[in-house]
């Protein structure tokens, strides 16, 4: 369906498949209307603008309002929106920091990471890094070169395979799973109990990983060796403090889960690229240096997490436009990374893009994607080893129709823009 332009003012990008499934119109007219514009359905503010996302996502650090370290905007709500609110009414005020101090409790993932304000988030990242050490990815790096190729091997002789269930979802649990020094004897229970069909877990995949982490913290508190679950257990606050078990375990959660879905979709919006472009294709496999700027680029045109949220503290003004205190505000990566004051030819994938990197497909900040260097590294690995692996990538016109007629099934959802299924064709190398 194409929407006729006065459409728009009426979409409910929450709720709508139509523009979920093909949002970068619908972006670039909100953009047109203010790159700060505050939608009907829920009166959130839609950052679209590439500038002002950048304000917003670096805040705390550099414009510390009203003696408050957290800055203007708060991240309380960054995975709730505007979809929950406080008990007691947010009254027209000038300065709601007390009122988000007080109730923040009460939004959803509000013991989780993403949504702390510093100085608690300062802490509880410190942890965090303790586990993504540059020696660490580095022997992750090592394992991702092996498993690749153990994925790999089980379906080039098929000459074809659907990319997401046979390589993107076991790739990006199990690398995780090394990177964090889950046992290799647990990993398979790990999957188990992860995918997508089990019924125990299908609605609170987080407990499965708090109880695991737990067990292994507990554990590790009491007879530390030389692993990685050692390292997160006896980490320390940096004013030295031991966390409690339940905090260092809710970390350990996060980060299983924070990388999986977004780098299974950053993985297939890559291999769907080179199958759909012979061009970029041959430019790859006869130079893979091009392989880092094209995954910036394919993040940029594609970005996974299509949505982060921020509540205002304060009254503010930016863009040119005036927001109360306590207003939600909604960055929306996928369309900062195609403003045209940033990115020429914006809905062109340019692998030689000079800026590409420049993209807040990771976000930006203090909050910015903490496993960021570890999905880079899972795109060069991954299409290293395709391009190793075979001579010739397609997509299977069986399942995704001619080339003029394409059919790509979207994730049914506001907050992640990814591909269900990529059915490719292989020739095997
Ligand atoms: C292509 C893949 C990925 C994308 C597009 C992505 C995107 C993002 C974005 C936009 C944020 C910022 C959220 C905010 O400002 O509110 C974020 C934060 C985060 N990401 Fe990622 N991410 C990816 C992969 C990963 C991986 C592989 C991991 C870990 C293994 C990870 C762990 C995290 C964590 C723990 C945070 C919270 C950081 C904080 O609040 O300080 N992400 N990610």
């Amino acid at each position: 369906m194409v929407f006729a332009v006065t459409d728009f003012e009426t979409v409910n990008f929450f709720r709508d498949r139509t523009v979920q499934d093909d949002p970068y119109p619908y972006f670039d007219w909100v953009r047109a209307q203010s790159p700060v514009w505050q939608e009907p359905n829920y009166g959130v503010y839609m950052v679209t603008g590439h500038a002002e996302a950048k304000e917003i996502y670096r805040d705390p650090a550099t414009f510390p309002a009203h003696d408050d370290p957290s800055g203007t905007y708060s991240s309380c709500n960054a995975v709730s929106g505007p979809f929950v609110k406080f008990s007691v009414p947010v009254e027209d005020a000038e300065d709601v920091s007390d009122l988000i101090a007080r109730y923040r409790h009460e939004l959803p993932f509000s013991d989780q990471l993403p949504t702390f304000d510093p100085p608690m988030h300062t802490d509880h990242r410190h942890l965090l890094m303790r586990l993504i050490t540059p020696k660490r990815l580095k022997e992750n790096e090592d394992f991702m070169w092996r498993y690749a190729d153990s994925l790999i091997d089980a379906f080039t002789s098929d000459g074809a395979c659907e990319f997401i269930g046979s390589y993107a979802e076991p790739f990006t649990m199990t690398v995780v799973a090394d990177l964090e020094g889950v046992p290799e004897e647990d990993r398979s229970l790990f999957r188990d109990h992860l995918s997508s069909g089990h019924e125990a877990v299908e609605h609170k995949p987080l407990e499965f990983l708090y109880d695991r982490f737990t067990g292994y913290i507990e554990e590790r508190r009491q007879n530390a060796g030389s692993d990685i679950l050692t390292g997160l257990a006896t980490a320390t606050f940096p004013d030295g403090s031991t966390p409690e078990i339940k905090d260092a375990a809710l970390i350990a959660a996060n980060l299983f889960v924070g990388g999986q879905e977004t780098t299974v979709r950053m993985l297939s919006f890559a291999l769907r690229t080179i199958a759909e472009r012979a061009d970029l294709q041959k430019l790859l496999r006869e130079d893979r240096e091009r392989i880092p700027n094209f995954i910036e680029e394919t993040l940029r045109l594609e970005s996974p997490l299509r949505t982060q949220f921020r509540m205002t503290r304060v009254r503010t003004s930016l863009g040119g436009v005036d927001i109360p205190a306590g207003a939600s505000l909604m960055l929306v990566p996928g369309a900062c990374n195609r403003d045209p004051r940033t990115f020429e030819d914006p809905h062109e994938f340019d692998i030689d893009r000079a800026n590409a990197r420049q993209h807040v497909a990771f976000g930006f900040g203090i909050h910015t994607c903490a496993g960021a260097p570890l999905a880079r590294a899972e795109g060069k690995v991954t299409l290293n080893r395709m391009l190793d692996r075979t001579s010739h990538i397609a997509i299977s016109e069986q399942e995704h129709g001619r080339a003029d007629a394409r059919r790509y099934e979207y994730l049914p959802t506001f907050f992640l823009r990814g591909l269900q299924r990529l059915h490719l064709e292989l020739a095997a190398a």
